[in-house]
């Protein structure tokens, strides 16, 4: 039986070469774009396997369209760009790629983190636009990272190790998560908080949870103002879990200090978005995982969990229920 694998963009070379050696037929829109609805639904059809990213909506629709289809992995380890469900009931196998990607997003976390509350970009805008005159005592003045308190939304493999670098920087953790993990709490010195505790009493809050019906709209205006007019969020999960709009309010009003954003409602977001005109918002084009060792990775996972599922082998990391 022929095997052939669409993926949806051109992935690192490694992984080119794995599916190629395994596949009778690899396709892909030769564009650095997102995989077209025509090309999908046109490649799909005969298609055994998907390799797809987060920019593709792999939807019941276009799954219906693929009789054939045993397995989809994203290079991601977020994937509510996939109707799991449908998939499920297709009996078509969905893996991600976690893991491989915790340091290196852990690592863009705290950078993101530390750039806001110091305000890097600001500064180094200042400075190349020639503003910088004298050293002055409150000149671009920021948070102190040391010794402050975080709320950290989502205690998963990254949350984990967002707290494990806070504790070099003498951070009080707090977490909120779905469940409580005592042994988390012991291992790094963690507490639990319900989420108005954790809003209320951090000066930096970062959210790390996974983007689901359930944490769509997780902090809007209501929870926005109970945070300290001193403190600074942190967004690298996904978009929608903040509410854009309330959060601009709050930072243009005062009522919040600062934002530091990896992820956006919509992506890439236009940049006439208003976040993108205030001073006190670090943004960034949704880079956490990106450096080259773990997006290499992280495709060789997604072509391997892949082949496996052809394979009928069971994959690492396979989000069905
Ligand atoms: C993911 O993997 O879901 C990140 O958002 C991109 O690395």
């Amino acid at each position: 039986m022929r095997m052939k694998i669409v993926i949806t963009r051109q992935l690192p070379q490694e992984a080119m070469a794995l599916l190629r050696a395994h596949a009778d037929t690899v396709e892909w829109p030769h564009a650095e774009q997102p995989a077209s609805r025509s090309f999908l639904e046109e490649h799909i059809g005969d298609a055994d396997g998907v390799v797809c990213l987060l920019t593709e909506r792999i939807d019941a629709a276009l799954l219906a369209r693929a009789p054939r289809l045993k397995a989809v992995g994203t290079m991601s380890v977020g994937y509510n760009h996939i109707d799991v469900k449908a998939a499920t009931e297709r009996g078509v196998l969905v893996t991600n790629t976690p893991d491989v990607l915790t340091e290196t997003t852990a690592d863009l976390a705290f950078a993101l983190l530390m750039a806001t509350a110091r305000r890097l970009v600001e500064a180094s805008d200042y400075l190349r636009r020639g503003q910088w005159t004298t050293w002055s005592p409150l000149q671009l003045t920021g948070m102190d990272v040391f010794g402050a308190t975080l709320g950290i939304i989502g205690m998963g493999r990254i949350g984990e190790a967002v707290a494990r670098r806070a504790q070099g920087f003498g951070m009080n953790v707090l977490y909120h998560n779905r469940s409580r993990k005592p042994e988390a709490e012991e291992r790094l010195g963690l507490t639990y908080a319900e989420l108005p505790r954790l809003l209320s009493e951090s000066d930096f809050v970062v959210v790390l949870t996974p983007y689901t019906p359930q944490t769509a709209g997780l902090i809007r205006k209501e929870q926005l103002q109970l945070m300290k007019p001193t403190a600074v969020l942190i967004n690298i999960a996904r978009g929608g879990i903040v509410d854009e709009a309330d959060l601009y309010d709050a930072l243009r009003s005062g009522s919040l200090w600062a934002a530091g954003l990896d992820v956006f409602e919509t992506e890439p977001v236009p940049a006439s978005h208003p976040l993108l005109t205030l001073p006190n918002v670090v943004t960034l084009p949704h880079i956490g995982s990106a450096s080259v060792r773990t997006r290499t990775q992280m495709a060789l996972l997604a072509a391997e969990g892949v082949l496996q599922a052809l394979a009928g082998q069971r994959p690492r990391h396979v989000v069905n229920p």
